[in-house]
């Protein structure tokens, strides 16, 4: 495994290893089959950042479930926000009445979960829960608590298992931070 890897020649650290990634993906999957053992929920994957975090996690669950994804806009090729969300892609599911479990990659200004969370809710679903594998807990806006949370990590960017640098890199392995980020913190699970 690379210690860094340079993209767009910017160099990008080791900050979570794939096995740190999969411990903790396996954790989160059995408290959702705990919680979720006499009910069917819907999964519901947001692209294109959560592919690979759904893949594993559902691979991991032991209750009976469904799958859907919704598609947002991305960031564009910057390392911020553009501020605004659309969507690309709308449910092909029914909601109402249903369990519905967001897999969401990274919740950094909370933007994108607060708009899914209005989405979904107006479509009357029993209960809705978030699981996301990051979270900029500091920096993010939202009023309500996510349900099951991977790892909160400093307001960093990072990519690599699914999250992106100007449409690349979603392919590596495990998830790289930027170099020289001033903060230090390390990510807690
Ligand atoms: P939010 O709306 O600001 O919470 O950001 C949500 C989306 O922005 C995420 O689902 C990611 O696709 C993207 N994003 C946020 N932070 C990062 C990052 O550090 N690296 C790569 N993508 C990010
Ligand atoms: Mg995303």
């Amino acid at each position: 495994m690379n210690d860094h890897v340079i993209v767009n020649n910017e160099r990008f650290d080791l900050y979570l290893s794939e096995e740190q990634i999969h411990r903790r993906v396996r954790e989160l999957a059995g408290q959702l089959n705990e919680d979720y053992k006499d009910n069917v929920p819907i999964f519901i994957g947001i692209l294109n950042g959560s592919f690979i975090f759904f893949a594993d996690l559902i691979r991991q669950i032991t209750v009976d479930c469904e799958v859907d994804f919704l598609k947002l806009s991305s960031y564009g090729d910057a390392k911020i926000s553009a501020g605004q969300v659309r969507l690309l892609k709308d449910l092909n599911c029914q909601v109402e009445g249903r369990d519905i479990v967001v897999v969401e990659d990274i919740v950094d200004s909370g933007l994108s979960i607060d708009f899914i969370k209005k989405l979904i809710s107006r479509e009357n679903p029993r209960s809705f829960r978030v699981v996301t594998l990051l979270f900029k807990k500091s920096v993010s806006k939202i009023d309500f608590p996510l349900d099951y949370v991977g790892f909160e990590i400093p307001p960093e960017f990072v990519i690599g298992y699914g999250l992106d640098y100007a449409q690349k890199v979603r392919n590596l392995r495990s998830i790289y931070r930027l170099s020289g980020s001033k903060n230090q913190e390390k990510p807690r699970s």
